[in-house]
């Protein structure tokens, strides 16, 4: 498996590729890899002739310095998964200033309000982060796909936007959430919970399908009520936001609509910040 951390050689590898018309997918990832990321590059191997997995912790996107300090880590690990899948796998691990070259700091986006809320609103600058290193990334590769999880679907849906504003020629695969047996959506921040915090931390998969359950016969503010009263009786949860909104503008609605929505989660368990949606019809 070829592993690199700076751009030239990436590159000169990748237009050899290219010079044989080879078709490039590119899964972005920032490491601690579980199944989740698993299924995006193994989706990414099934529909390309070359797969490359960047595995960057990007620093623009965090908004609280411990978090960043203490994102998990262990890019030996990272690599036998990798290598576990494919040995074919094209890997970029840089350092920061390779991608940044000293200047760390995120670049300005007009997101078209797909950032106005959710995370947008209780995470700063997170999007302009992401999609600063994204479109670095973006610009270096030239996939001709690119991979992006459901999971983070704020995200996904910033980078459609974003793809079609700086004309991007990728194209964005959505590829669906992994969860757990018990429904806990994977994430790399699971690995800081201990086993009791990963079974309370199941009930924010279970409000959303509750939510999914009565859209047809509560109003949206009676479900957000019943949901916030519920998830207050665990002394563990913190619950930051539940919203319902539109899948494709991500505009909070108060009463059901004939476009296609979902519901968002953002919640605290025992201090560890943990996000999920789902789609409601
Ligand atoms: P990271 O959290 O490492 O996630 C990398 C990709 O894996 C994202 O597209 C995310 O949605 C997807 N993913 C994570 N958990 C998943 C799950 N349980 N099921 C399916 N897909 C899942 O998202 C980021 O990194 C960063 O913001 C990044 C895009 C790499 C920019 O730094």
């Amino acid at each position: 498996m070829l592993v690199f951390r700076d751009i030239s050689t990436l590159q000169n590898h990748l237009r050899n590729l290219k010079n044989n018309n080879k078709i490039i997918g590119f899964v972005p990832t920032m490491g601690a890899l579980h199944k989740g990321h698993l299924s995006l590059v193994n989706k990414s191997i099934s529909q390309n002739d070359s797969t490359v997995v960047s595995i960057f912790i990007n620093p623009t996107q965090f908004n609280n310095v411990d978090d960043l300090k203490t994102y998990p880590s262990d890019i030996n690990k990272d690599l036998e998964l990798l290598r576990s899948i494919s040995d074919k796998i094209i890997v970029f691990n840089p350092e920061s200033d390779e991608l940044y070259s000293g200047d760390i700091k995120p670049d300005q986006f007009n997101f078209n309000e797909l950032d106005r809320y959710m995370e947008g609103e209780f995470r700063g600058n997170h999007f302009a982060g992401v999609a600063t290193v994204v479109s670095k990334l973006f610009s270096l590769i030239k996939a001709d796909y690119a991979y992006f999880g459901e999971k983070d679907f704020q995200q996904l849906r910033i980078i459609e936007n974003l793809i079609k504003e700086k004309k991007f020629k990728i194209k964005l695969i959505r590829c669906e959430t992994i969860r757990s047996e018990d429904g806990l959506a994977l994430s790399s921040r699971n690995n800081k919970l201990n086993f009791s915090s990963k079974k309370i931390a199941t009930n924010l998969f279970k409000a959303l399908n509750f939510a999914k359950e009565k859209i047809d016969v509560l109003c949206i503010d009676e479900i957000q009520q019943k949901i916030s009263d519920n998830l207050s009786n665990f002394k563990e949860i913190e619950l930051e936001y539940f919203v319902v909104a539109d899948e494709k503008n991500l505009k909070p609605i108060k009463h059901k609509q004939a476009e296609k929505c979902r519901a968002f989660i953002a919640a605290y368990i025992s201090g560890i910040r943990l996000i999920d949606n789902l789609k409601l019809y």
